[in-house]
């Protein structure tokens, strides 16, 4: 058995592997499945702010509502009823009695107030650590690359502010500079960043004439980006960064890890092939490391990030270019 222990939000995992954010997450019996499996932490799927207003509005209504659109009301109310806050604070409080391994608790709101408030009452469960998924797609034509920099990180100060558990921020990959996104982030006090989150896609039933909701699960050249991000982020900043995104094996988590990933976040995959996959991908992690004679993740963490290749950018055009005109 080899030493997999990595370092992460200031904890130390037995293992890189991270379930992200997602429904598998959601009972206590399979986050146990998750550690037995050998999952180095989990991430508890993201509380949304519309899970928390629609609790609070069931509470002052007594479960009458009349003044909601009835679809957007039918839609959340089905969203908490099994999954509100009260179910999350418990589940919470339930993973931190039953695992040893970590727990992240994730939140998903766009109005500051709730960020705060549930940040808090996270802490107070006993979460050991929080990631914000702040995901706000704009959709209008005023706000400015500097207003949404702006947002993002208030965002995360007001967050940061009323909580001392660390914080990590799981970032989409549209950003105009995602490394100093990341840069900023960290000196803002963030601990970790995930890179990067799967954004909901949109697609159109040419049958039925209507948009619909894209793909859930991600695919395997989805890694490529992370592994370009890994490796530049890792070689400016000194934050943690747990990477995903497109990870379907041990080999790929092997690859973020080279990049200067301190740890992998993987859901997609575990969708496909069960919880238990955990264990495999452990067991290709260690059988790469015997083969080439690692001896701990630290020995090969970042071996292939930015800072250690000679002229990268040079490196980039040149492969970007060789692709294009088609040189072997
Ligand atoms: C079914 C499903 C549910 C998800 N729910 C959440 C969520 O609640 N919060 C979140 O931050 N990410 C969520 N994600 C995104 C994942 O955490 C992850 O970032 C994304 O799937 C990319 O990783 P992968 O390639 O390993 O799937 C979800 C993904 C899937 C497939």
């Amino acid at each position: 058995m080899k030493n997999l222990k990595t370092k992460y939000l200031g904890f130390e995992l037995e293992s890189p592997l991270i379930v992200g954010s997602c429904g598998l997450c959601n009972t206590i019996e399979n986050l146990k499945e998750m550690e037995r499996s050998g999952a180095g932490a989990i991430v508890l799927k993201s509380l949304f702010e519309e899970q928390i207003i629609e609790e609070r509005v069931k509470s002052a209504t007594q479960g009458i509502y009349t003044s909601f659109h009835p679809e957007a009301l039918e839609y959340i109310s089905q969203m908490s009823m099994n999954f509100g806050p009260e179910y999350y604070i418990k589940l919470i409080k339930d993973a931190k009695n039953e695992l040893k391994i970590p727990v992240i608790a994730s939140v998903n709101c766009i109005s500051k107030e709730y960020w705060i408030e549930f940040a808090k009452k996270i802490e107070k469960a006993g979460a050991d650590a929080v990631e914000l998924n702040i995901s706000h797609i704009v959709h209008d034509v005023e706000t400015s690359a500097n207003d949404i920099t702006d947002d993002y990180l208030s965002t995360f100060r007001a967050v940061k502010d009323n909580i001392k558990i660390p914080v990590a921020v799981k970032m989409g990959s549209n950003y105009t500079n995602i490394a100093r996104m990341v840069k900023l982030i960290q000196n803002y006090g963030a601990k970790g960043v995930v890179l990067f989150n799967r954004f909901y896609q949109t697609d159109i039933d040419t049958d039925k004439l209507e948009l619909v909701p894209g793909y859930i699960r991600s695919s395997r050249k989805d890694l490529t980006e992370t592994i370009r991000w890994v490796s530049i982020v890792s070689s400016k900043t000194d934050i943690d960064i747990a990477a995903g995104r497109g990870v379907k094996d041990g080999i790929d988590a092997i690859k973020l890890i080279l990049a200067g990933a301190e740890a992998v976040q993987v859901v997609s995959a575990l969708y496909k092939n069960g919880i238990g996959y955990i264990s495999k991908m452990n067991r290709e992690i260690e059988s790469w490391m015997e083969e080439k004679e690692f001896r701990s993740i630290e020995e090969f963490k970042g071996k292939l990030s930015q800072k250690n290749i000679e002229n990268p950018q040079a490196w980039e055009r040149q492969q970007y270019i060789k692709a294009l005109v088609g040189i072997e």
